[in-house]
């Protein structure tokens, strides 16, 4: 790979719903496919165009195989951590779409659908808790959190009491901030769903896991190993993502009142069903929010893209956030603007691995955010906005906590 003056990925956002200013983009006339420098010194591919990035998320010369060697771990608390295999996520086709076939009758639009009541009983329930709690609060906790993280644990079966335990390995896993916080976690998320499994084979429940237990486990289709692991990326990615989408999303909104105002009007519901403007306003705010930057790669064939030779071994990195600001794409991309049409865009990725919960994550936003402003109609920020403190460039973007009051 030639090298240039390469900038390094990740980098910190300075706004924290605009992607790094330093990153480069094609509405600054900066090409596509562009490399750029790890802490490691090492130096990878950044991808940044629309059109490239649904090509190479869809081609599968790309893999996304965590243990093989050149896969590029831009954080450093990842690439100290010894490597293990990741499910689904981590897993390339064919033995990919076994998984993923197993688990798709759960998240399809119509058994979301079908979780929207209860979805909806979960948002009311908190907000007649802050309600009664009173002014101020940290609505990371009081809301943003507990939504995602109960409804997961319904779906899947999995106690919401052990909710401290289990949000704050994720914390560790995600963010760590050392390697040795981050392995801690693994095992423990390990140990945890062992017991689960164990006992939910002796007294089942109604959930997903159950489900599996008894159609994957017992048959012999997975093993006790593989199922644990797939039920920490199902817990992980099913809360930690939508609650950084639901507070970030707040802070976006408070921030932009005359759009806000389009909200109100779109969520102006009708029970758990979303008003009619409010799943473009979701798609909008998924496009312009980009939470989950940084999708990540390495490429087992050499792949000509973008006017570059991404050669076998190159390490591939995607920034959704930039992607999704591509102006070819969405005119006046920096604009955050709930009418507009923001379908095609990579929020919850593409290809093989496109988010299996994207269903679940709209049903939650569609009725979370319009609930929120409904019941706390005088909702704002309980400092000023430069104060609110938000995540780091290399993980999961979000707001470390939002103080609110109204
Ligand atoms: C707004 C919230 C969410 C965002 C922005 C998001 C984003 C993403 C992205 C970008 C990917 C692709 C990663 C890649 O290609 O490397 C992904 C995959 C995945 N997501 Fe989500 N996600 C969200 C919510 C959820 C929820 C609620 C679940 C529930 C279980 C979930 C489960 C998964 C799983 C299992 C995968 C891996 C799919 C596969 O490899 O086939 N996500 N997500």
């Amino acid at each position: 790979m030639a090298e240039t003056e390469t900038v390094t990925f990740p980098q910190n956002r300075t706004c924290p719903y605009h992607p790094p200013t330093g990153y480069p983009s094609e509405s600054r006339g900066q090409q596509s496919v562009t490399p750029v420098r790890l802490y490691t010194g090492r130096t990878v591919w950044l991808v940044t165009g629309h059109a490239e990035a649904r090509s190479l998320l869809a081609d599968p010369r790309l893999s996304s195989d965590r243990e093989h060697p050149e896969f590029p771990l831009f954080a450093k608390r990842q690439a100290e951590t010894t490597q293990r295999r990741v499910e689904l996520i981590g897993v390339d086709d064919p033995e990919h779409n076994v998984q993923r076939r197993m688990l798709i009758p759960s998240f399809t639009v119509r058994r979301t659908a079908a979780l929207r009541p209860q979805i909806r009983a979960t948002v009311d329930t908190l907000l007649d808790a802050m309600v009664e709690q009173g002014p101020p609060a940290d609505l990371v906790n009081a809301f943003a959190l507990p939504v995602p993280s109960m409804v997961i644990c319904a779906l899947l079966g999995v106690p919401y009491a052990d909710h401290e335990f289990f949000e704050a390995q994720s914390r560790k896993l995600l963010r760590g901030p050392e390697a040795s916080d981050l392995e801690a976690a693994r095992d423990a998320l390990d140990e945890y769903f062992r017991v689960l499994i164990e006992r939910k084979r002796r007294d089942p429940g109604e959930g997903l896991l159950d489900e599996l237990i008894v159609k994957q486990l017992e048959t012999g289709a997975v093993d006790g190993e593989e199922l644990v692991r797939l039920a920490e990326i199902l817990l992980v990615a099913g809360h930690e993502t939508t609650a950084n989408m639901i507070s970030l999303g707040t802070f976006t909104l408070l921030q932009h009142p005359e759009q806000l105002a389009l909200l109100r009007a779109a969520g102006a519901a009708t029970g758990d069903d979303a008003g009619p403007g409010m799943p473009a306003a979701v798609e909008e705010l998924l496009r312009f929010l980009s939470i989950a930057d940084g999708l990540s790669r390495v490429a087992v064939e050499d792949i000509e893209v973008g006017g570059v030779t991404v050669r076998a071994g190159d390490g591939v990195l995607l920034s959704t956030a930039v992607i999704n600001r591509d102006e070819s794409v969405y005119p006046s991309p920096d604009e955050l603007d709930l009418g507009r049409n923001a379908r095609n865009h990579v929020a919850f990725g593409f290809g093989i691995h496109q988010c299996l919960g994207q269903n679940l994550a709209r049903a939650e936003l569609e009725i979370a955010l319009p609930a929120l402003f409904e019941r706390l109609p005088g909702l704002r920020l309980a400092v000023p906005a430069e104060d609110v403190p938000f995540k780091p460039g290399d993980t999961i973007q979000g707001l470390l906590e939002l103080p609110v009051t109204w």
